[in-house]
């Protein structure tokens, strides 16, 4: 709830009133001497065309934007074999999930999400003053419930596919059963897609009520320029469309995005190095005997077991606070059982990685 003073309340819409606001991953004012694995950027930079083109862009800032980043929408259709007018972009992929939100939900339209998945959906769902109904996972194997999600009773749900924070990433047929049985819109939430081996695409083909959401924060390092964008049918698109800010993407952001997707062997040098890193902090979790979700994103899931052999909330957040006294940032999510004795660790850099193992063994001991 809001703390709001009483002259003002009156004046204010209950959806705001009765709004949580949401809690970003911790973003540190300088990173000088910290190790940031806590919100599952890229370690590497942006391609240097990225560097190349935003310069360029500067001289033009006096000009408003394309208001419908159009030669970004056709390289995006381009790439998936899709057509312009089955893309839409945003800031962020945020931006994306809220016009969803705005376009599908309402009052007497409910909305529905995993549980524990993306913190944002029950955000944008009390804003929207729309009921949000949870599915909960049976254990921490985070396996979907399939039958659990089609017998929800929303209009909208949100799939999150490879899922956060576990890493699991689910069957596509699986995904598929729920399109066609759910009588809801389906949001595929691919922030992770490019780190695994599947993804939905070849589904929109399949089903009219699926939206597949997707960012460039983590795969193309562009977290700082928050472009994200969906993937559906025009007519999803063409709603969408008229939801969203006129010019919800600046000039820099355009082209950042636009060099970042041409630069297809950078893009896929660090997809690459991000893989190598993630196989080999399996192997080091494995080898202590710690219970570790297998990733298809860009970050791990695991349980942390101490040196008296012990895991709960109480070892994760230990070992949390050991790292971050260390200046090694990781995520506690505390406020579910099936993630509370865990930590979620970002994939970075070897050397980071290096310093991590490092400062784990020394916790063990
Ligand atoms: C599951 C999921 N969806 C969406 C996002 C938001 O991404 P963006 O930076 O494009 O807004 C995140 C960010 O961490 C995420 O974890």
């Amino acid at each position: 709830m809001k703390k709001v003073s009483k002259d003002l309340s009156k004046f204010v819409s209950s959806a705001i009133l009765s709004r949580k606001a949401y809690v970003p991953g911790f973003q540190p004012p300088s990173l000088k001497g910290l190790i940031k694995l806590n919100t599952n950027e890229n370690p590497f930079p942006p391609s240097p065309t990225v560097s190349e083109t935003v310069l360029n862009e500067i001289t033009h800032l006096n000009l408003y934007p394309d208001p419908h980043s159009r030669d970004l929408r056709n390289l995006i259709a381009n790439k998936h074999n899709l057509s312009g007018n089955q893309v839409i972009v945003g800031n962020g992929s945020d931006d994306l999930l809220n016009l969803c939100v705005r376009t599908f939900a309402d009052s007497a339209r409910p909305l529905g999400m995993l549980e524990p998945s993306y913190s944002l959906y029950p955000i944008l769902s009390s804003l929207q003053g729309s009921r949000l109904e949870k599915v909960s996972f049976k254990d921490d194997q985070f396996l979907l419930p399939v039958d659990e999600v089609i017998a929800s009773k929303v209009n909208l749900f949100f799939l999150t596919n490879p899922h956060a924070p576990s890493g699991r990433s689910f069957d596509q047929n699986e995904i598929l059963r729920i399109a066609n049985q759910i009588n809801a819109i389906l949001v595929i939430d691919e922030a992770y897609a490019d780190f695994a081996t599947y993804n939905s695409i070849p589904l929109l083909k399949q089903a009219k009520n699926i939206v597949i959401t997707r960012t460039l924060s983590k795969s193309y390092s562009l977290a700082g320029a928050r472009v994200g964008y969906a993937l559906a049918h025009p007519e999803v698109i063409d709603l969408l469309d008229g939801v969203r800010e006129v010019y919800n993407l600046d000039k820099m952001a355009q082209v950042a995005a636009h060099a970042a997707l041409t630069d297809n062997i950078y893009f896929e040098a660090c997809r690459q190095k991000v893989l190598a890193e993630r196989d080999r902090a399996n192997l080091f979790f494995s080898k202590l005997g710690w219970r570790t979700i297998e990733s298809q994103a860009n970050f791990i899931f695991t349980e942390p077991i101490d040196s008296k052999g012990n895991s709960s909330e109480e070892v994760a957040f230990a070992l949390f606070e050991f790292l971050q006294n260390k200046n090694i940032h990781v995520r506690h999510f505390s406020n579910h059982r099936l993630t509370d004795s865990k930590i979620r660790i970002s994939i970075g850099t070897s050397e980071h990685m290096d310093i991590l193992y490092e400062s784990i063994n020394e916790w063990k001991r």
